[in-house]
């Protein structure tokens, strides 16, 4: 594990970012986040040719790190939190993910802005917000029943309930279901394949893709606020603490 818990490394035209906090799920605390944002944002400008976002360990991420939730909320739209969000939302660089296990939460909806998504078997996706007392974040409260379909959406919203791999699949989640041993190389070579070609007809084609950008940052900042309210809330702050309680 590093220290921040993020590694990013260049090669060949590639950033590879990888989430390395296995031993507690690659959750993500806001120094994670930070380095994330930074790394997305500063793609363009290093003249990257696409983004690659793996992890290491069984879990692609347990989503936001309920324990920093707790003692260190984001506190306004500076948070790094919400600068990773924007980032992923307004970058001109290809983003590719490869995921294996759960992806909870923001696992989940990051990966509604990337432009490929590679997943083992064992990819698990969750969105369990209501369940914790939140609201959707990263504009899914949006992107996701657009891509899924709205009744689809609301069994992963409202129930919680978890989409399987193959589902991911079915509704346009994950580009290709890949067995894990070939996972991180497959996703790799659609990254590298993407830098080699013609850079510019690269991000013109990912900024025609990404034509509602604005309608998107609007979404973000309208959940972030009603995330923000809600973390306070002492229905939130029941549900966070009952996860670290659990099972005592
Ligand atoms: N925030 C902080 N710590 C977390 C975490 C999170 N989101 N998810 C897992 N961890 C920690 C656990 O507390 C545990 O720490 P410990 O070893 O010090 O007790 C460690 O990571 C391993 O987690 P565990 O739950 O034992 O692993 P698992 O394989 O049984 O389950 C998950 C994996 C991801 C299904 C489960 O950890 C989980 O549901 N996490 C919470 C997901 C969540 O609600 N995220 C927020 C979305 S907004």
């Amino acid at each position: 594990m590093t220290a921040t818990g993020v590694t990013v490394t260049d090669q060949d035209g590639v950033r590879h970012v990888v989430l390395d906090r296995p031993d507690k799920k690659n959750a993500l605390t806001g120094a994670m986040y930070g380095v994330l944002a930074d790394a997305v944002h500063s793609a363009e400008r290093d003249d990257v040719g696409a983004l690659l976002l793996t992890a290491r360990g069984d879990t692609f991420t347990a989503g936001n790190d309920l324990r920093d939730f707790l003692d260190a909320p984001p506190q306004n739209d500076s948070a790094p939190v919400i600068r990773f969000l924007l980032a992923l939302a307004t970058t001109d660089v290809p983003l590719v993910a490869a995921v294996r296990g759960a992806a909870v939460g923001v696992g989940t909806t990051l990966l509604l802005h990337c432009d490929l998504v590679y997943a083992a078997p064992s990819a698990r996706f969750m969105v369990p917000f209501v369940d914790l007392g939140l609201v959707p974040e990263a504009a899914s409260s949006v992107l996701l029943p657009r891509r899924i379909g709205r009744a689809r959406a609301g069994a992963a919203l409202f129930l919680g309930e978890a989409i399987d791999a193959q589902r991911a699949y079915d509704e346009g989640i994950v580009t290709k279901l890949v067995e894990d041993g070939a996972l991180d190389a497959t996703a790799e070579a659609a990254a590298r394949a993407i830098a080699a070609k013609p850079r510019q007809a690269v991000r013109q084609t990912k900024r025609l893709v990404s034509h509602d950008r604005e309608a998107i940052v609007a979404t973000i900042a309208r959940e972030s606020a009603a995330f923000r309210e809600r973390l306070a809330s002492d229905e939130a702050r029941a549900a966070m603490t009952a996860f670290f309680t659990r099972g005592r």
